[in-house]
């Protein structure tokens, strides 16, 4: 088996973007373009993956992480001398290298394996991806010969009025022999439009050196969409909502509208689950099987079981157990744990809260830093008086205890196991499992109030 490298080009600014953001961290589908790419690359079971830093490098580096190993490029004087920023990591090495655009976050992990394979079937020093378009503009151009043989590759600010007619083009995606790669790297020149070192120009000067350049023609243009400005950004966020789209239908999910919702990369979701339009699905999260989940709902980073409903609310970074009920218009904020066949109803917010199994908020309450047992039943308008405006301090509800409607309850407290607290209570203290708390004033009704008041005037 051979080796295969990938180096990842990520070192540009992105000068079309017009972003503070550094372009290759510019996020389709809420992924960054580059984390998109070698995602894919690892897919492939590649031995080593160089990305290749400059602009925003610590940035690039703290999204990638463990994803990769780095080589930095100090100065961004073109796609060649990126690539050669690698030599210290794969410049000795035997087998096939890969190289890829941070900025193609389309790029599938299939058609680079089916590149791979042709490289190697074809034997060939260095073969190009390639692809057609009728709106070649700003891509570079593969010039072929008589015999259909690939010559060169001219980037657009380079090519001649009839060059520019040519509509196939240079995806930005190649595979070299690794050892051809860099000994050839050192003789690309910056004589040209740009002023760069164009990593195309390996190309040329291969094929003069008379080894076999062989061309990988994808059928899919849009897979190789190059990011260079909004515009294309825009373009690439549809099509990946798309193709995303389309995986999770074809698994058994039912999409009300699907241009209308948004399920980021790494969303798992089980069959028979129904998302109605306007919902967001973003970061780590995970539906179960016959969820319903929507209209306009947003949901990052949770855990949600089975049979589970959610309408109109938002959730994050939470855990949510099976047949919970949740909304319409709940927030739940991050570190709640709720429980199988919870209910947290109109205007109730969570945070950080656990919920047992079974209990229920359904009104107009604020539950934060609290461990609500099973069972329970927490009154409309009830809230966890959790923060005295330096700390916050935790509330304890026991099972199958009764709290009334519009009670405070002032951390730190326990309500214990079974008990009740009257409506309209201030509970500043524990109360006892199966007692009754009552916080209030007593009831004083002034009889005949009103025919006072009046003989007065
Ligand atoms: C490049 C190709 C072009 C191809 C197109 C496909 C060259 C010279 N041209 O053009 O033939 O059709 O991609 O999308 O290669 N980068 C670095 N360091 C640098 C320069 C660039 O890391 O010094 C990175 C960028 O961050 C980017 C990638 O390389 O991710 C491509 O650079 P870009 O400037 O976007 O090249 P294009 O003009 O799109
Ligand atoms: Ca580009």
């Amino acid at each position: 088996m051979t080796n295969i490298y990938a180096v990842i080009l990520a070192a540009g600014k992105g000068t079309r973007m017009k972003s503070k953001l550094y372009k290759v961290l510019h996020p389709v589908c809420g992924k960054p373009m580059v984390e998109h790419v070698i995602d894919q690359i690892s897919d492939l079971h590649t031995t080593e993956i160089v990305t290749i830093v400059g602009h925003g490098a610590e940035e690039v580096k703290g999204y990638l992480g463990g994803k990769s190993e780095f080589a930095l490029q100090q100065e961004q004087l073109g796609t060649a001398h990126a690539v050669m920023q690698a030599e210290g990591n794969l410049g000795e090495k035997e087998g096939c290298t890969l190289v890829v655009c941070g900025d193609t976050p389309l790029i599938k992990s299939s058609t680079m394996e089916a590149l791979v394979n042709y490289h190697q079937e074809q034997q060939a020093k260095a073969t190009i991806l390639t692809a057609y378009t009728e709106l070649p503009d700003g891509y570079g151009r593969i010039i072929r010969n008589e015999m259909g043989m690939v010559e060169k590759i001219v980037e657009h600010k380079d090519a001649t009025n009839e060059e520019r007619q040519v509509k196939e083009i240079n995806t930005g995606t190649y595979c070299f022999d690794n050892r051809y790669l860099f000994e050839t790297l050192k003789k690309v020149s910056n004589d040209n439009a740009q002023g760069e070192y164009y990593l195309p120009d390996v190309i040329e000067i291969l094929k003069k050196a008379g080894e076999k350049v062989a061309a990988y023609q994808t059928e899919d243009f849009s897979e190789t969409l190059g990011v260079n400005d909004r515009v294309a950004l825009s373009q690439a966020e549809k099509i990946m909502r798309e193709r995303i789209n389309e995986k999770h239908m074809r698994s058994g999910v039912t999409l009300i509208s699907p241009e209308n919702t948004f399920i980021g990369p790494d969303v798992v979701i089980g069959s028979d689950t129904v998302i109605y339009p306007g919902t967001v699905l973003a970061g780590s999260t995970s539906v179960g099987t016959d969820c319903e989940v929507g209209p306009n709902s947003e949901i990052s980073n949770c855990q949600i079981g089975d049979g589970t409903s959610i309408r109109h609310s938002v959730a994050a970074d939470s855990e949510i157990g099976s047949r919970v009920a949740i909304g319409p218009f709940a927030h739940i904020r991050p570190a709640s744990n709720i429980g199988d066949e919870v209910k947290i109803g109109n205007f109730v917010e969570i945070k950080k809260a656990i919920f047992g199994k079974g209990s229920k908020a359904s009104h107009l309450s604020y539950i934060g830093d609290a461990e609500v047992g099973s069972g329970v039943n927490i009154g409309c308008g009830s809230i966890t008086v959790n923060y005295d405006g330096k700390n916050k301090f935790l509330t304890k509800i026991e099972d199958d205890a009764f709290i009334g409607c519009n009670s405070n309850l002032v951390a730190p407290v326990t309500v214990g196991k079974g008990a009740y607290v009257a409506a309209g209570s201030t509970i500043t203290t524990d109360v006892p499992g199966e007692a009754l708390s009552i916080a209030r004033a007593r009831q004083v009704n002034k009889e005949n109030y009103v025919q006072k008041l009046n003989n007065k005037k």
